[in-house]
């Protein structure tokens, strides 16, 4: 196998508070800071090549080595190392990750209601969701500093995340997530790699509280996108969607919103490809919340100017969260990209998720928000039908097999998809059933 060239001239990085300006080393620990507590960001100090030649050193690495190089040159997102973590070298823990598909299905395009929408499906991720491109980051980043043990609170997906990278890094894990509200795929998954799981009487807002508090008392590594290194693995999203594209931003990119770190992400990822000059212009951000768990969406009604938490309830498990820790980056992101946020309900997720389900790609309830976002928004006349727009599918469609198994044995003719039948083992059952669907 051949190793990474480290070509990342001119490249590196500054950790700094994003409220007291102040500075740390590359290699802290520290996720907020020591002096005021707020949230640090990763200051990316660019790359010598701009523009076109930037364009083509990311595209040159879509050669042989991206197929049977290192896992860090079969990375989709240490592929754009030099604007994530440039000096990361041997320290790296990649599955590898990324590389996902930008997906298109009329359907789910007419759906949506407008002439050219993509997919880009983040459940094609190592653990089936997005949160593993924000993970080899973070924990390549608890390898650098010697951590002795990773944490972070989850609705599930970043639980498992961490659990799988934690493994390959040989470091234990802590998870913290809602007793009884994590969906069945996640929770096995968290399991199955091995992560030491604590089942919270309390939701989310509870486990990220508890886990922020245990991870200052116990000298464990947090691994929320709280975390700076997260949003800086995230960022891969945007970039590799913009590289899908050539280089020619969409008019929209829409996804799903809950605690913020995404939402945080994609506007550092535009801000830095429009300044490095990989996209002429700067695509909006929709940011999706569901109803119950909105409290982004109403701020944005507001123009921001009061910050809203709320109790949490919807059928999209993975954004059930009503006090989001990203808060002022994604104000800043939404401002950036003259972004809207909005709501929908339960059903209208559940409906967008039944047809992207029925198009044979699926995820899971909550990654159906941003096509439903989308669909909102058209009908509002804020998207135009003749605009190009891609959604962001966060995770896989077993994520969670309960919600769309209970919703299919609903009773009357509610269920969206058609209901299993059993039969006895004859050949006379199964074609009265042929003959009844007929
Ligand atoms: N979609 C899925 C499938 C998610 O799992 C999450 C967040 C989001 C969207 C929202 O992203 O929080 O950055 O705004 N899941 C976290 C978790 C909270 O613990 O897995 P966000």
């Amino acid at each position: 196998m051949t190793r990474v060239k480290i070509d990342v001239t001119g490249a590196g990085i500054a950790v700094r508070c994003e409220a007291c300006g102040g500075s740390l080393d590359e290699r802290t620990s520290y996720v907020a800071c020591p002096t005021c507590g707020a949230l640090l960001e990763v200051v990316q100090t660019p790359p010598t090549a701009r523009g076109r030649a930037l364009q083509a050193r990311f595209d040159d690495r879509l050669g042989v080595d991206a197929l049977r190089g290192s896992a860090a040159a079969r990375s989709g997102v240490w592929r754009y190392r030099e604007l994530v973590l440039p000096n990361a070298g041997e320290a790296i823990a990649s599955h590898p990750e990324g590389n996902t598909p930008l997906l298109e299905r009329a359907s789910i395009t007419r759906f949506a209601g407008v002439e050219s929408l993509g997919l880009k499906h983040e459940g094609h991720n190592p653990t089936g969701s997005f949160k593993d491109r924000g993970m080899t980051v973070a924990v390549t980043q608890a390898r650098r500093i010697g951590a002795s043990a990773v944490a972070c609170a989850s609705t599930g997906n970043t639980s498992a995340s961490l659990a799988a990278y934690a493994a390959q890094a040989g470091i234990p894990a802590l998870v913290l997530v809602p007793a009884g509200l994590v969906a069945l795929g996640k929770l096995a998954q968290t399991i199955a790699y091995g992560a030491r799981t604590l089942l919270v009487r309390g939701d989310f807002d509870d486990c990220l509280r508890l886990v922020r508090e245990a991870a200052d008392r116990l000298g464990v590594y947090l691994a929320n996108s709280v975390n700076p290194f997260r949003i800086e693995g995230q960022k891969t999203i945007v970039f590799e969607l913009l590289q899908q594209l050539g280089w020619e931003a969409p008019d929209w990119i829409a996804l799903p919103a809950g605690n913020l770190g995404n939402t945080a992400a994609f506007g550092k990822a535009l801000r830095e490809a429009h300044e490095l000059g990989l996209i002429a212009r700067v695509p909006r951000l929709a940011a999706v919340q569901a109803s119950g768990a909105a409290p982004f969406a109403r701020a944005f009604a507001e123009r921001f100017t009061t910050r809203h938490r709320v109790r949490a309830e919807t059928v999209a498990s993975a954004i059930r969260i009503g006090d989001p820790a990203s808060w002022d980056r994604a104000v800043e992101a939404i401002r950036y990209t003259k972004g809207i946020v909005v709501a929908v309900d339960d059903e209208d997720i559940m409906e967008a998720k039944a047809t992207i389900d029925a198009s044979g790609v699926g995820c899971e309830p909550a990654s159906a928000a941003s096509v439903a976002g989308v669909r909102a928004l058209v009908s509002r006349g804020e998207i135009a039908v003749g605009e190009r727009v891609v959604a962001v599918l966060t995770g896989h469609v077993l994520k969670d097999p309960e919600t769309l198994i209970r919703e299919v044995g609903r009773d009357g003719s509610g269920s969206r998809w058609s209901r299993p039948i059993e039969i006895d083992a004859e050949l006379a059952a199964v074609e009265e059933v042929l003959r009844a669907s007929a």
